[in-house]
């Protein structure tokens, strides 16, 4: 028993801790008449990620998924909150352990074409974090380089080519060898497939998992819908209007999805039980302005289960079944 114990804490140490972590922008439009709004992007998330998994993140567009990724490796300072990692707040950080923090934090982005210099090589490309962070030069630069594109399945070949010479799900290939060049310990993927052809998605969502196991790699995997997450993620939150609604392991949150936004959500993936599918509702009405919430619950007026307490009280976000975490006051058992 003693044994079992102790692999489960091996298996989840945690790597990053987010806690009441907000993000506000200050926005002034109108030349005459100066009109300034909040716009709460991200507005109170709490959430742990754990060594070697791949959290998903989901959520319709606008709900604050790019903006937590972008604080997460400290692009962009919060306004309120922290963020662990290695059990260090980034924002008491010394410039030194900001610097290896932000090698050991990497991105990938949706759209590897506008992300990758047109004018640099492919080589120059994938070396440039190293010769940035004076990691490698001359002919240690040449063989890490070398090393990092037969990693992602392409050939030397294809080093002195330049970006526009590739297909989509190559340039991909490329954005992963380059933030992979410095090793990182994480890496946030934006929407990392969501430009690329099906059949291309499964290939480069299975050499991120190659590359996950061979390297240790833990994922912050961003996207809209769930079909998206599922194949890849160990765990998944459900983000609305800038806060976690809901998170639970990835079986959990498809078998038994708690937050009536989850159900909706659902319901755009293909469920092969009929029984099933009666209890998943559509979703309606707009998504509201992150400047200007629905009061309560910012899901009410657009949910079918919202009662009085729902329009006044915003609910607590709280483990209502171990791991499974649920911001509801009538979550769905
Ligand atoms: N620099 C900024 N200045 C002002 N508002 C911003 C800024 N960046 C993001 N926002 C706003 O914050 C909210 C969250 O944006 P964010 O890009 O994080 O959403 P997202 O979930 O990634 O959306 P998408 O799925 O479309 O990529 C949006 O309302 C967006 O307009
Ligand atoms: S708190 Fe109320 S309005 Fe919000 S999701 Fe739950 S039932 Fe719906
Ligand atoms: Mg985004």
């Amino acid at each position: 028993m003693e044994v079992v114990k102790e692999k489960i804490e091996i298996e989840e140490k945690v790597i990053m801790k987010v806690r009441n972590l907000k993000k506000h922008f200050e926005i002034t439009k109108g030349y005459i008449k100066k009109q300034s709004s909040t716009v709460r992007a991200v507005d109170g998330l709490n959430f742990d990620v754990y060594e070697g998994e791949t959290l998903g993140i989901v959520g319709e567009s606008g709900c604050g998924k790019s903006t937590t990724g972008q604080l997460i490796l400290g692009l962009l300072d919060a306004t309120e909150g922290n963020i662990y990692f290695d059990s260090k707040d980034i924002a008491q950080m010394s410039q030194e352990e900001l610097r290896k923090a932000r090698r050991d934090l990497q991105v990938i982005f949706q759209d590897p074409y506008s992300s990758l210099n047109p004018r640099m090589t492919v080589e120059e490309i994938i070396g440039e974090p190293l010769v940035v962070h004076k990691i490698a030069s001359g002919e240690q630069l040449r063989k890490e380089v070398l090393e990092l594109i037969k990693l992602v399945g392409l050939g030397e070949h294809q080093l002195k080519r330049y970006p526009h010479e590739f297909s989509g799900g190559q340039r991909q290939r490329i954005g992963i060898a380059r933030a992979l060049a410095l090793r990182p310990k994480v890496i946030v993927c934006d929407e990392a497939v969501s430009a690329l052809d099906v059949s291309i998605q499964a290939q480069i969502l299975n050499l991120l998992k190659k590359l996950q196991k061979e390297l240790d790699l833990t994922y912050i995997f961003i996207a809209h819908g769930l079909p998206a997450v599922r194949h890849i993620s160990t765990r998944i939150g459900v983000m609305y209007l800038g806060r976690m609604v809901e998170l639970a392991d990835r079986d959990e949150l498809f078998v038994k999805p708690l937050h009536p936004y989850t159900h909706a959500l659902l319901d755009s993936v293909p469920i092969p039980d009929p029984k099933l599918r009666k209890t998943h509702q559509l979703i309606e009405g707009e998504i509201p302005n992150p400047s200007n919430p629905p009061s309560g619950c910012h899901f009410h007026p657009r949910c079918s289960f919202a009662t009085e307490r729902c329009k006044q009280e915003s609910p607590e976000y709280r483990e209502i079944l171990p791991r499974h975490f649920v911001a509801c006051h009538h979550p769905l058992h």
